[in-house]
């Protein structure tokens, strides 16, 4: 097998472990949503299920381009994620523990997608997929941007409003 096979090989390997991983997130983000206590927390998880949800899809057609289907295969990186996710959600506590819990989880989800994004992007521009480089490269641009929302939301007020409120 030449090295090109080998890449292309896994390259598609790891889209169909991002397709399974966007489609774990599809089910966890609602939760996670419905979990937050802060509206613009909750606004932020809607907004970034959305987004998932045309990754799936864009990560779909990669894969169809390809003459690849998504299978079976199944995310056990971002499985851990969410099971962690899921531990928030189980847990009593305030409120704004609770959102800083939240926010956490989904920054980890997020590193880890810009992690296998940023290395999707590289397979695909060396492999000569530039169609699906520039695909890649607008889902990790709004990778990068949850990411920055969610940093936003942990400095900018939320959970010091939090503290506030205790306080009083
Ligand atoms: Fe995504």
């Amino acid at each position: 097998m030449s090295k090109l096979n080998a890449l292309h090989d896994l390259y598609v390997e790891q889209l169909k472990d991002m397709y399974s991983a966007e489609k774990q997130l599809t089910e966890a983000l609602p939760k996670m949503a419905q979990a937050a206590s802060t509206p613009e927390l909750r606004e932020a998880f809607e907004m970034h299920l959305r987004e998932t949800e045309n990754h799936l899809q864009q990560v779909h057609t990669i894969l169809s381009e390809l003459g690849e289907n998504p299978g079976n295969k199944v995310c056990k990186g971002m499985q851990g994620l969410v099971e962690e996710g899921e531990e928030v959600l189980k847990q009593q506590g305030r409120p704004m523990a609770r959102d800083a819990a939240l926010i956490i989880a989904a920054q980890k989800v997020e590193h880890y997608e810009i992690a296998s994004y940023g290395g999707l992007r590289a397979y695909a521009r060396v492999l000569g997929y530039d169609a699906a480089a520039s695909t890649l490269d607008e889902i990790l641009d709004q990778e990068y941007e949850a990411d920055q929302m969610l940093d936003d939301l942990a400095e900018g007020g939320i959970l010091q409003e939090g503290l506030n409120e205790q306080a009083a």
